[in-house]
C-alpha cells in the first residue's frame, strides 16, 4: 500500500520517541512514514540504548564506503546478546560479521565459488522450476484451493535454487527453512527467550548436518566447476600465496551463512514485488506490455521494499555522520528501506516506477560486504515474476496479504491469491 506520511507535529513527535527495541504495532504495516518522519527530524537518531538510527541515503553511503572507521565485527556487540552459545559462534565466524583481513580471505574464497558463469549455469533449472510451480499453483486452483504466493511459489523458489548450490540432496531439505528463519529472527533488535532457544538449537541442528554433508562430500567430491560446496572445500591457497583454505569452523558456518542469507531475502524480494505489483496495477499493466523492463522493475522492488531493511556498523575510532560526534565504540544501524525512499537520492520516493533510472539503491549494501549472491538474487527475482505475470496476468490477491511482524527482515508470511483473476 501506498506509504501516507504523518502530520508535521505528530512526525517530529514521532522521530523524538523512536526506539527500534520498542517499535508500534502499525510499524511494521507502513514502517516508511516513521522513516520519513526521523530523516526529516533527526536523521542521526541517537535511540534510548545509545547507538545511532541513520535514515538519510548520503549518510548510510559514507558509512558502507569508509570500512576502515565502521567495523561489522560483532564479537563485543554479540556477547551481552548470545552469551557463549551457538549463536554467538556462528554470526561471528560468519563473513558479513568480520572485517578484513579474515573477511578478505573468506570472502575471495566465496564469491571465487558464486561466479557469474556458475550462476548463469542455474537459469534454464530455475525456469524449469518455476514453471513447475506455476502448474502446481494452477492444479490448486483447479480444485479450488486456496493459493498462497509465499507457501506455494515465492518461499519454495530460493529453497530448492540454495539446496542446489550447495548440493543438499532433496530428500534432506525439510528442515532447511525452518533452521534459516529460526536464525535469522534471532538478529531481531528485540528477542524473547523462546526466539534465543529456537535459534541456538538451530545452530547447532544444521551444524550437525552440515558436518556430515561435509564428510560425504569428502569422501565424493563432486565437479569444482558447478559444486558449491566441493569448491569451498578445496578451496586452495591463491597464487600469491596469501589465501588460506577454510577452516572446518568458516567452511561450516559460512554455509550456514549462504543457505540463510539466500533463503529469506529472495524469498521476501518474490514475495514484496508480487504484493507491490498488485497495489500499482498501472506498473503491471507497464511490465505487461513491455518484457524487457524486467531487470530494472526487479531493481524497482528491492527498492521500493527492500526485504533486509537494516545493517549494522560500529565506530572504531571517534568520528561524525551528518555534522553528528560519533565517539568510539558506538552502533549504527543503517536504515537501508530509509536510504531507499530518500527523496534527495530518489525523485518521488513512494512511487513504485518499474523504468526509474538511474536507481542506485542500498537494497544490497555497498562497499567490501555488498551482496556476494547478487546476480543469484536478481535471477531469481526475475525469473519469478516475469513467468509469473506470463502465466497469470490477471492474478488478483483474494485477502490482506500478512506481514511478518520483523523490523529487519521484511516480507510476507501469507499472500492469498486468485491466480486466475476473480
Ligand atoms: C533479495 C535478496 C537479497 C538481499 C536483499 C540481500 C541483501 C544483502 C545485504 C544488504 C548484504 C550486506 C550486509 C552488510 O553489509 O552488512 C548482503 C550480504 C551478503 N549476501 Fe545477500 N542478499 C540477498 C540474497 C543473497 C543470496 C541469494 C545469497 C547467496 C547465494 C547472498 C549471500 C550474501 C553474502 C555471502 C553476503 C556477505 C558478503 C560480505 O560480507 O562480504 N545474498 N546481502
Amino acid at each position: 500500500m501506498p506509504s501516507t506520511a504523518f502530520e508535521p507535529a505528530r512526525a517530529a513527535q514521532i522521530a523524538r520517541d523512536f526506539d527500534l527495541r520498542d517499535l508500534n504495532a502499525d510499524f511494521y504495516q507502513d514502517p516508511f512514514r516513521y522513516y520519513r518522519a526521523l530523516r526529516e527530524h533527526e536523521p542521526v537518531k541517537r535511540l534510548p540504548d545509545g547507538s545511532y538510527f541513520l535514515t538519510r541515503y548520503r549518510d548510510i553511503q559514507a558509512v558502507y564506503r569508509d570500512a576502515a572507521t565502521f567495523r561489522s565485527d560483532k564479537t563485543v556487540e554479540f556477547k551481552p546478546k548470545y552469551g557463549d552459545a551457538p549463536l554467538y559462534q556462528h554470526h561471528t565466524t560468519s563473513l558479513v560479521f568480520n572485517d578484513p583481513p579474515r573477511h578478505t580471505r573468506v570472502r575471495k574464497i566465496l564469491s571465487g565459488a558464486l561466479t557469474v558463469r556458475a550462476i548463469a549455469a542455474m537459469e534454464p533449472g530455475l525456469v524449469q522450476l518455476v514453471e513447475s510451480l506455476l502448474s502446481g499453483l494452477d492444479a490448486r486452483a483447479e480444485r479450488g484451493e486456496t493459493v498462497d504466493l509465499i507457501a506455494h511459489y515465492a518461499a519454495a523458489i530460493p529453497l530448492e535454487i540454495i539446496g542446489n548450490l550447495l548440493g543438499v540432496p532433496h530428500a534432506e531439505r525439510a528442515p532447511l527453512r525452518d533452521w534459516s528463519l529460526a536464525i535469522l529472527g534471532a538478529l531481531e533488535p528485540s528477542l524473547s527467550p523462546a526466539q534465543l532457544a529456537l535459534g541456538n538449537q538451530a545452530v547447532t541442528d544444521f551444524l550437525s548436518y552440515l558436518r556430515d554433508l561435509v564428510a560425504r562430500r569428502r569422501a565424493q567430491p563432486g565437479d569444482p566447476d558447478t559444486d558449491i560446496l566441493t569448491r569451498l572445500i578445496l578451496a586452495e591457497p591463491g597464487t600469491a600465496g596469501e589465501t588460506e583454505p577454510l577452516s572446518e569452523a568458516e567452511l561450516l558456518h559460512n554455509c550456514i551463512f549462504i543457505l540463510n542469507a539466500g533463503h529469506e531475502t529472495t524469498t521476501n524480494l518474490i514475495g514484496n514485488a508480487l504484493v507491490a505489483l498488485s497495489d500499482w496495477p498501472d506498473q503491471k499493466a507497464r511490465l505487461r506490455a513491455d518484457p524487457a523492463l524486467a531487470a530494472s522493475a526487479i531493481e524497482e522492488c528491492l527498492r521500493f521494499d527492500s526485504s533486509n531493511q537494516l545493517g549494522n556498523r560500529m565506530a572504531v575510532v571517534d568520528t561524525e555522520i551528518g555534522g553528528v560526534a560519533i565517539a568510539a565504540g558506538n552502533s549504527i544501524t543503517l536504515c537501508i528501506g530509509a536510504a531507499n525512499r530518500d527523496p534527495e537520492q530518489f525523485p518521488d520516493p513512494d512511487r513504485l516506477d518499474l523504468g526509474r533510472d538511474p536507481n542506485r539503491h542500498l537494497a544490497f549494501g555497498l562497499g567490501i560486504h555488498q551482496c556476494a549472491g547478487m546476480t543469484l538474487a536478481r535471477l531469481e527475482g526475475r525469473i519469478a515474476l516475469t513467468h509469473f505475470l506470463r502465466r497469470f496476468p490477471d492474478y488478483v490477491l483474494t485477502g490482506a496479504p500478512q506481514r511478518g511482524q520483523r523490523a529487519r527482515f521484511r516480507g510476507f508470511v501469507g499472500i492469498p491469491c486468485g491466480v486466475r483473476g476473480r
